[in-house]
């Protein structure tokens, strides 16, 4: 019965508290304000949210530096307010998952504060010390030409410590066995408050056991095995979904020998060459990442996104494929970002309706759970004005008012887009609603559509042949169910050809637009795809 497995078929929706929306009008959003907009979501239709860390943070990282893991930063309201979120979004039948931030904490978490103050203390392990300066301390940063180190020494303790992110993010010691308890705990509590589970930061550093110097850092993969163990016994169907960057042979350790692993994983993979193949309209290597990425087990499953709120990862290209996307979504320098991205939002990037248009329902295509980011459903810009990430993380944008309707105060946590085509005068929700042609009405219209082929989530998948370099096409067979889509990369409108005995039908529903093909004497169906165009196709028989 996997049709049974909810995540198989979710459509996710990632955003921030900070940014959505401000209930309290003091220039940072919380979840009064997202209570309030949750009947938007449940229209989009949407039906798992995807919350970026809340709880009580020095917010050096966005969120991503906690101090306390239980409970809810003073910025974003209270517990109870949190509980009344989680009422609502569960009368609507959402689901709710939190990011599980475990690889480390802020500095100015209280473990970690006792942890430098004695190599004595009952937390030292809890973090990753050296006594002497390792010989590796300037390598494996995660943010080259912002970070400078991995390890740093404390002052106070005379050593060094470990963290794969900033100076001001310490790793936690994950080997240690209070510390995987802790995290159970931390898990346990979140799951009780009522979420579907989490999107897990960081994977590979949580599993690594880091060690000074050069040696390989042993990889703990059995570790993801006791976390889902642990996560099934309180509560059946929470997932963990997450995130790691990884080569489509090492992800199979993450999901497991057995598939008792890791639910999901972001594909960072097929990400990558999807931007390529929308910079080149060479699909070659989008195929060959769909396929190296193929073989998962029947519980495990992939999560497609297109951009998310960090920068565009080209790191995974060779230089030369990289250099093509840069040229292409990110010429000038202030676009790219530690030396292997880009900092920008979908919609500059692509700069116009079709290829928006195909890219996303290249990603609702893609076997597995699509996951969108706020406000790439109204198409917002970007303010490369503003320091690292931030450039994509501007409050969302709901109507033409002051502030566009994010907040009434004088001062925000982040400007708002405030000039040019994707102002807030242009590009808001509240617009966007009411133009039958907007990309929100399109996005809205794609996940209902989405839903309605459960096949792509759930069955089996193949690459079909078009001849063509620049189109893709993919069927989909889930038990009598069968679908075909075509995509086109290229400027150029095309003819593609399918036959009825390929199709399996000598009908063939076009769902987005209710237009039926009928197979020539030939037995052949002819699809006309635009530029940059896309057509689902359905073999009626198999409603
Ligand atoms: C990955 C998150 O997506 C990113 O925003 C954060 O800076 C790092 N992990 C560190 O937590």
């Amino acid at each position: 019965m996997l049709e049974l497995l909810w995540y198989k078929n979710a459509v996710i929706y990632s955003l921030d508290l900070e940014t959505f929306r401000d209930g309290n009008g003091d220039g940072t959003g919380d979840f009064d304000g997202l209570f309030n907009k949750l009947d938007y979501l449940h229209a989009l239709g949407v039906d798992t949210i995807w919350l970026a860390p809340f709880q009580i943070t020095p917010n050096k990282d966005n969120g991503y530096d906690i101090a306390d893991f239980y409970g809810v930063d003073p910025r974003h309201g209270s517990s109870g307010d949190f509980v009344n979120f989680m009422h609502k979004a569960n009368q609507l039948g959402l689901r709710v998952i939190i990011d599980l931030v475990v690889n480390h904490t802020s500095d100015q978490h209280p473990w970690f504060i006792e942890s430098r103050s004695s190599k004595d203390n009952p937390k030292r392990n809890w973090y990753v010390w050296s006594d002497e300066k390792p010989s590796d301390w300037d390598e494996g940063m995660v943010f080259p030409g912002v970070q400078k180190a991995t390890w740093t020494l404390d002052k106070k303790s005379k050593s060094y410590y470990f963290h794969r992110f900033y100076d001001f993010m310490p790793d936690l010691n994950t080997d240690n066995p209070e510390v995987r308890e802790e995290i159970t705990r931390i898990m346990g509590y979140w799951l009780q408050l009522g979420v579907s589970g989490f999107r897990m930061d960081a994977v590979p550093f949580v599993l690594e056991s880091p060690a000074p110097g050069d040696q390989e850092p042993v990889m703990h993969f059995e570790y993801l095995k006791e976390m889902r163990a642990f996560l099934q016994w309180r509560k059946g169907d929470a997932v963990l979904l997450g995130e790691a960057n990884v080569l489509p042979e090492e992800s199979k350790n993450y999901f497991g020998e057995d598939g008792e692993g890791i639910h999901l994983m972001f594909n960072f993979f097929v990400n990558q060459y999807t931007f390529y193949a929308l910079a080149t309209a060479d699909i070659k290597p989008l195929i060959e990442a769909l396929l190296a990425t193929k073989e998962i087990f029947p519980k495990s499953q992939w999560a497609y996104f297109l951009r998310n709120h960090d920068e565009l990862d080209l790191g995974r290209l060779t230089d030369e494929q990289r250099q093509k996307v840069f040229e292409r979504f990110g010429p000038e320098e202030q676009m790219q970002l530690y030396q292997r991205g880009i900092r920008r939002r979908l919609a500059p990037m692509l700069g116009n309706r079709q290829q928006l248009e195909l890219a996303y329902s290249l990603m609702f295509a893609l076997p597995g759970t699509p996951v969108i980011r706020y406000g790439d459903e109204i198409g917002m810009g970007d303010d490369l004005t503003l320091k690292e990430r931030d450039a994509v993380r501007t409050p969302m944008q709901w109507t033409r008012d002051k502030n566009a309707g994010f907040s009434k105060a004088d001062k925000l946590v982040h400007p708002v887009i405030g000039e040019g085509f994707y102002s807030y005068t242009h590009t808001n929700v509240e617009a966007q609603r009411r133009d039958q042609g907007s990309l929100l009405n399109w996005t809205t219209d794609l996940i209902r559509l989405r839903k309605e082929c459960p096949e792509i989530g759930l069955g089996d998948w193949q690459i079909l042949d078009t001849r063509f370099n620049s189109i893709l096409c993919m069927s989909y067979q889930w038990k009598e169910r069968k679908l075909f889509t075509w995509h086109n990369f290229s400027e150029k409108a095309q003819e593609v050809i399918i036959t009825a005995e390929e199709a399996g039908s000598t009908r063939l529903i076009d769902v987005f637009n209710n237009i039926e093909s009928v197979a020539d004497e030939k037995g052949n169906h002819t699809i006309l795809l635009e530029a940059y165009g896309y057509r689902w196709f359905r073999a009626p028989s198999s409603v």
